[in-house]
């Protein structure tokens, strides 16, 4: 799957994607991820991207123009047949999630992302896009660190990323052996002993059913205290209850 992020700070978003897993996939032929510099298509001597809003206000917003033609360029580099998606990252775009990550690595051969500064951009490029993506309810100075995380989660879910298939599948927010959505479960290594902290002994005993339903039931607690609303159409035993 090839991946192309359009940004006015290509330095910050380069690393992150050449690192690491996201690095292997790509060595691996997994992924083509190519981080795109916006200034070169800037308008005037200064390369400007962006400009003081109409009808008044603070902040900058971003030029139509330059983005348009960035957008039009990546869109060249979909490969022959292949299934384009361009999103713009934004506070107020739809939000990002486990199912939407799957939908696009399932779906998409090239995703294209542009990454959003300044208070905003220009609404008529909304008409070059398939629509715009929020990675939380905060709001950042920029969308660089959504576009990442938006990479990061679908190129994990491609065929070969991951050393370890199996590792997508026991994880938060992908759904339980019971078909409940949880999160994942403590995980413990060595030293037997930390500091005093000792590791539950179920985990020692070889009893791979008693791990399991360990793990269930403390994946339960856990998202009983921290996401509270994952459980709202759970069915639990009356001793969970
Ligand atoms: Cl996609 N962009 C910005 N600037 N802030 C955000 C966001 C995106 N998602 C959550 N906050």
């Amino acid at each position: 799957m090839r991946f192309d992020v359009l940004t006015v700070i290509p330095e910050a978003v380069s690393p992150y994607l050449g690192a690491s897993i996201l690095g292997r996939a790509a060595q691996d032929g997994v992924i083509t991820a190519e981080v795109v510099d916006l200034r070169p298509y800037g308008e005037g001597k200064h390369r400007q991207l962006d400009d003081s809003p109409y009808g008044g206000g603070s902040g900058m917003v971003m030029k139509p123009g330059p983005l348009v033609s960035a957008i039009e360029d990546a869109a060249a580099k979909t490969p022959e047949g292949g299934r384009r998606l361009v999103l713009i990252t934004s506070p107020g775009g739809r939000a990002f999630s486990r199912a939407w990550a799957h939908e696009i690595a399932a779906t998409v051969d090239h995703l294209v992302l542009v990454c959003g500064r300044y208070e905003g951009i220009d609404a008529r490029v909304d008409a070059y896009v398939d629509g715009a993506v929020s990675i939380g309810d905060y709001v950042l100075t920029g969308g660089e660190p959504a576009a990442i995380a938006v990479v990061d989660a679908v190129a994990r879910l491609l065929p070969g990323a991951l050393g370890n298939a199996d590792s997508t599948r026991e994880e938060s927010f992908e759904p339980s052996s019971t078909g409940e959505t949880l999160l994942e479960y403590p995980h413990y290594t060595r030293p037997r002993a930390f500091r005093g902290a000792e590791v539950p002994p179920v985990l020692l005993s070889g009893d791979h059913a008693k791990i399991a339903a360990w793990r269930l039931a403390r994946a339960r607690a856990r998202t009983r205290r921290d996401r509270p609303d994952l459980l709202e159409t759970l069915d639990l035993p009356p001793e969970e209850e």
